[in-house]
């Protein structure tokens, strides 16, 4: 009997999802039968949609990432720190134009192989406002480890004000703020290949998405860029920020957008999660742990009751 009970419940939970997904008409069989209807009513009045320009409505992103990989994905993930240096040389020159980072410290840039030293000297090349001083008024210095990035724009309207009315968001924790929902099946078999990098991978794409002509029939809105890979619309307010050649790279990497691109895109990672390598590490070493301490508590119990009839 209760094993039966068990059964029963198992199968109540396995199938529950199952269960909710008919319901929503998404369901395989409802699916096709709603598409049948719908076409029937197309069939019917293909002139009238034509005249309304009921367009279907488009999904967005209108193109899905493509996977890339990264030195950070995996259990045995970790940083490639000559990449960190080049991304943060692209933020540096590039993007810290107009976004902020605004959790990130100078000081934590000696996570990217740079010494005490080396970090004052990249830090000085900011300007800060501090004070008051002793006559009540602010004043600007340079930047020293202690600080915060300095945000390219006093508030957000003027942000605002300067990028036709879009406030370019602030970049600390971007990596881990955006992905393009992968969908069934896929993210099912995400649990078991351990796929987390649906962030940088939007982020790759966003970035070396620019320079289509857009699609018949797409109309942009003044002051947005064509961008098939942008999430909440097929254009955005940011024009296309990296191109070819723009930032030296003095290890002789390549100096293309698609390397710029990961290599940005690998420190924005860094800057929305700095401790990402030890995680995984601990993680590693925990899962082993306590496979182990199973194994061990097995041949304890048998040996607790090993003088127990039954
Ligand atoms: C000329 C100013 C400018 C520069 C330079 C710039 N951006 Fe942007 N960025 C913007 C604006 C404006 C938006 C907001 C776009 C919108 O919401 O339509 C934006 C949005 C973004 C977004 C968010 C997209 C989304 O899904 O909402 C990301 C990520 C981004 N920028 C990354 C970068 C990176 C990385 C760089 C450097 C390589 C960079 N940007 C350089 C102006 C800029």
């Amino acid at each position: 009997m209760k094993k039966t009970l068990s059964a029963i419940l198992a199968a109540g939970i396995a199938f529950a999802p199952l269960a909710a997904f008919a319901q929503d008409g998404q369901g395989p069989n409802e699916n096709t039968a709603q598409e049948e209807e719908v076409a029937a009513e197309n069939a019917d009045a293909p002139e009238e949609e034509a005249e309304e320009g009921h367009a279907e409505t488009p999904h967005y992103p209108l193109r899905r990432p493509e996977e890339m990989n990264w030195s950070f994905a995996g259990p045995f993930g970790h940083w490639d720190v000559g990449q960190l240096q080049r991304g943060y040389k692209v933020y540096r020159e590039v993007c810290a134009a107009c976004h902020s980072m605004n959790f990130v410290a100078f000081r934590n840039l000696e996570d990217l192989g740079y010494s005490e030293e080396q970090v004052s000297t990249l830090a000085a090349e900011f300007t800060v406002q501090d004070g008051p001083d002793s006559s009540g008024e602010m004043f600007d210095r340079p930047a020293t480890g202690s600080d915060y990035f300095p945000a390219p724009y006093p508030n957000p309207e003027a942000a605002a004000a300067a990028n036709n009315g879009a406030v370019p968001p602030d970049l600390s924790l971007i990596a881990k703020a955006r992905a393009v929902e992968r969908g069934f099946p896929t993210f099912v078999f995400d649990i078991f290949t351990q796929y987390s990098e649906a962030g940088p991978d939007y982020l790759h794409a966003l970035l070396t998405g620019y320079g289509e002509e857009p699609p018949e029939g797409t109309e942009l809105m003044s002051g947005t860029y064509y961008n098939p890979y942008f999430i909440s619309s097929s254009a955005l307010a940011m024009p296309q920020p990296i191109y070819e050649d723009q930032v030296e790279y003095p290890d002789g990497a390549p100096q293309t957008v698609e390397q710029y691109s990961r290599d940005v895109t690998a420190f924005l990672m860094w800057a929305a999660e700095p401790h990402l390598t030890e995680r995984k590490a601990t993680g590693f070493v925990t899962m082993i742990f306590l496979i182990a301490f199973a194994v061990l508590m097995f041949f304890v119990k048998r040996r607790v009751w090993a003088g127990t009839p039954h």
